[in-house]
């Protein structure tokens, strides 16, 4: 049966977090037995339940008559417009509900869609399409683009570059490694990114939507987690505060990440009106769109206050783990002060003690001795290789065990 599957379906690994779900799976009971129960900081998910202001909203339209039927992958008018609205308030942008909006089940969908309306599925490798995406970046990025047929080409992330790799170098680089600039179809931000953390200046949007009018290439900015930004730091800037980006840019967001609601499967892209009519046409025969009452629901949390307070308290509570996980990981040995932890998002990216020799080394023997689940940073680019990513989302008490555990088997930075 294998055989009759197409040729990109063939060359897929499955998403990493599944892979290390089913994993840790098998685990579980031995670990459980000597009292390592695993404790999961692999997934980006917050584990707090959602808004109440959100779930009320949302059994209260579940009740409603008329909001059962389909609907369509652009979503209900009032979603729309609360989308227009929240744009307009958080950073003074103008949306015109009925072009340049489109609703999504989750950015991921969004991102995974729109990649497969820009590229020519090849399997030549000398004519591949070519996306541009961080290295390390969200580890979906490089399969959704293998999946449509293309090649994806990583912007080195270093600490040397302050994670804003300079887009003139990558494309002298790209050149230097044999392709085309002309084989271009777009280029992927993501800040605040994951897994580093790391957030971009305005400049650096203005830089991108330079080098993507300079090339005629979609900017695709990945805003996932736009609002999960530390009190007190200066905000992540949305691509659409750089004069001129709607021209070549769309962005994309979601609800999951900010309202704790990674399972109700729901954001929205935004921005460059062919771009949003394209991928609008394309999911129309591929999706009908979310279920209306949590588009209702969702439509009444963006511009609630109840929904703002909730986001401020779920950002404190991230930098308040991050302090106590950083506090672990200096008694453990490592170089915090050096690392400089992130300001934003609830991902802390470490490297992994020197003597392991990949990252993956690293994390299985966490997992198989101390019961405690890591991502091996490779599994976001070829630039993550010795370092690991931990998901700061799981209750104190849990981030207090993992460092006991740490320290109990010995996962020292030295030794
Ligand atoms: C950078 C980034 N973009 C997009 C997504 C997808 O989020 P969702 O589909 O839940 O909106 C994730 C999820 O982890 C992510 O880390």
């Amino acid at each position: 049966m294998k055989e009759l599957f197409n040729d990109y379906v063939q060359s897929l690994e499955t998403y990493i977090m599944f892979q290390i779900k089913q994993e840790t799976q098998r685990l579980t009971p031995e670990l459980t037995a000597k009292g390592r129960k695993p404790i999961t900081l692999a997934m980006g998910a917050p584990v707090k339940v959602p808004p109440t202001f959100v779930t009320e909203k949302l059994i209260d339209a579940v009740k409603e008559d008329g909001l059962h039927t389909y609907t369509t992958p652009k979503g209900e008018a009032y979603l729309l417009e609360a989308i227009a609205k929240r744009m307009k308030n958080r950073f003074g942008i103008e949306l015109d509900t009925k072009t340049e909006i489109c609703s999504l089940i989750g950015s991921k969908e969004g991102l995974a869609n729109m990649i497969r309306a820009l590229v020519n599925p090849t399997t030549d490798k000398e004519k591949q399409d070519i996306i541009l995406i961080p290295d390390p970046g969200y580890a979906s990025y490089k399969e959704m683009v293998k999946v449509s047929g293309g090649l994806a080409y990583g912007l080195p992330l270093t600490p040397e570059n302050n994670y804003m790799p300079n887009l003139d170098e990558v494309a002298v680089q790209l050149e230097k490694d044999g392709l085309s600039m002309k084989r271009v179809k777009a280029l992927i931000v993501n800040y605040p990114n994951n897994p580093l953390g790391a957030v971009c200046t305005l400049d650096y949007m203005k830089h991108a939507v330079e080098f993507c009018k300079k090339h005629n290439i979609l900017l695709m900015s990945d805003a996932a987690y736009v609002d999960m930004v530390f009190e007190g730091q200066e905000p992540a800037p949305s691509v659409f505060e750089v004069e001129g980006a709607k021209d070549i840019a769309v962005e994309f967001f979601s609800f999951s990440k900010p309202y704790s609601m990674t399972g109700w499967r729901i954001g929205w892209v935004c921005g460059n009106k062919d771009a949003v009519g394209v991928f609008a046409k394309l999911k129309s025969t591929i999706d009908t769109g979310i279920y209306k009452p949590i588009q209702k629901a969702a439509a009444a949390i963006i511009n609630s206050k109840e929904g703002d307070e909730y986001i401020k308290e779920a950002n404190k509570g991230f930098e308040m783990k991050q302090k106590l996980v950083v506090q672990g990981f200096k008694e453990l040995g490592w170089d915090m002060d050096k690392l400089n932890p992130p300001k934003a998002t609830f991902y802390l990216w470490l490297p992994i003690p020197p003597r392991y020799k990949s990252s993956k080394e690293f994390t299985d023997a966490v997992l198989n001795k101390s019961g405690v689940v890591l991502v091996p940073g490779n599994g976001f680019g070829e630039n993550g290789e010795g370092w690991f990513r931990m998901s700061i989302v799981a209750k104190d008490e849990d981030m207090i065990e993992v460092i006991r555990r740490l320290k109990e088997d010995g996962f020292y930075f030295e030794k």
